[in-house]
Formats: C-alpha cells, sequence, structure tokens
C-alpha cells in the first residue's frame, strides 16, 4: 500500500471565529423525503424566516444542484451515493463557513442519511423528514415526473420503481398532509429552537 500524500492545512481563523463575527451557530439542516413532499417548499419558507432574523443562511438544493455541480450524475444508487456525498462535503464546507445550511434532497437511504449525518459534529446537524405519503406527493405531481415514472419514461424513480428507506433517526419529522404550510413552520421552527 503506497503511503498517502494528501496533507491537512491549518488556518488561525476557525470555524468559531467565523461563527462569532456572525453571531450564529453554524448549523446543517438536512431536509429528506420523496420528490414532490414539500422540501423545498419548508425551506424557502424557512430560509425568509431565517434571513429576516439576520442569520447568514444557504440552500443546497437537489434539482439545483443536478444542474450544476452533479449534473454529469443520473439517478443510479452509485449515483445518488456521489451525488449526496458532493452535496454533503459542500453543506460541510458551508458549516465551517460558519453558515446555516439548508439541504434539501430525498437522500433515500438509511445508510446514506448516516454518512452525511457523520460528517457533522453532533449539535451540528438536524434531519428533518417531510413525511408526506407517497400517494400525496403523486397526487401532486408538481413537475409531472411521477406521471412519466408510472409510464417508464423515466426510470428509478423514488416511490416507483426505486425505494425510498423511511428515516429512524430524524430530529424532526414534518407532516404536510395533515397541515398548512404556516402550521408546518410554526412546527418545524418551534422544534428547531434557533
Ligand atoms: S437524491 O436521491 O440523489 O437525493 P435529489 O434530491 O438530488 O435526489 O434529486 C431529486 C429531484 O430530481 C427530484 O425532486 C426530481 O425533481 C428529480 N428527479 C429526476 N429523476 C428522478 C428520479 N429518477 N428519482 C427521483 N427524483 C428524480
Amino acid at each position: 500500500m503506497t503511503k498517502s500524500n494528501k496533507f491537512e492545512q491549518v488556518y488561525k481563523i476557525t470555524k468559531l471565529d467565523r461563527s462569532l463575527k456572525k453571531k450564529q451557530k453554524p448549523l446543517c439542516i438536512w431536509f429528506t423525503g420523496l420528490s414532490g413532499s414539500g422540501k423545498s417548499t419548508l425551506i424557502d419558507a424557512l430560509e425568509i424566516y431565517l434571513y429576516k432574523k439576520n442569520f447568514h443562511t444557504y440552500v443546497l438544493d437537489g434539482d439545483n444542484l443536478r444542474n450544476g455541480l452533479c449534473g454529469d450524475l443520473d439517478f443510479s444508487n452509485d449515483s445518488r451515493d456521489e451525488n449526496l456525498r458532493r452535496a454533503s462535503e459542500v453543506a460541510r464546507l458551508m458549516v465551517d463557513a460558519g453558515l446555516i445550511v439548508l439541504a434539501g434532497f430525498i437522500s433515500p437511504s438509511l445508510k446514506q442519511r448516516e454518512r452525511i449525518r457523520r460528517l457533522f459534529n453532533k449539535n451540528e446537524f438536524i434531519e428533518v423528514f417531510v413525511s408526506t405519503p407517497l400517494d400525496i406527493c403523486e397526487k401532486r405531481d408538481v413537475k409531472g415526473l411521477y406521471e412519466k415514472a408510472r409510464i417508464g419514461k423515466i426510470k428509478n424513480f423514488t416511490g416507483v420503481d426505486s425505494e425510498f428507506e423511511v428515516p429512524d433517526k430524524s430530529e424532526i419529522t414534518i407532516d404536510t398532509q395533515s397541515s398548512s404550510i404556516d402550521q408546518s413552520m410554526v412546527e418545524l421552527i418551534g422544534q428547531l429552537k434557533l
């Protein structure tokens, strides 16, 4: 086995310095759930709320990253692993920069979510499960993707012919089925205790 030639440079300005300057505790809030479950809607509303309270935030959105940083990846299990590896490493850098990161990715498997969680300090990571059931997401079908998946025009679609493993470790679960966005937000903000 060849010896690794990788090094770690240490810089004098630290995460603590950067977060003190921003007057906030850095945090990654990771939203998991099916396509159409309401992750982006909740993230949007939460970011507006935090922005108005003078927090420094950034959103990492699955759809958006797949148009850029992850544009070379498909929806096979290996590609999803790589998509989530890149996204979570970026989130970790942003937490190191002192930001509050709102990340919205289906992140369908327990193993992927476990890997993501391990990248962060315990008090700097919160998993939010947006638990909207498949039949509701499919009825909403905002992007028309479920319909395409049902007739075989899209392969490996989460919930249709690719599995979503229900989270067992989420700090917060939001049920958008029985509550309005405003109610979900009140619940989310209450539980985040920011
Ligand atoms: S993840 O599984 O790797 O976490 P990610 O959150 O980045 O997925 O991307 C999901 C988004 O890509 C969905 O909201 C949907 O708009 C789009 N998409 C396109 N094809 C698929 C597919 N086969 N499965 C799931 N989402 C898909």
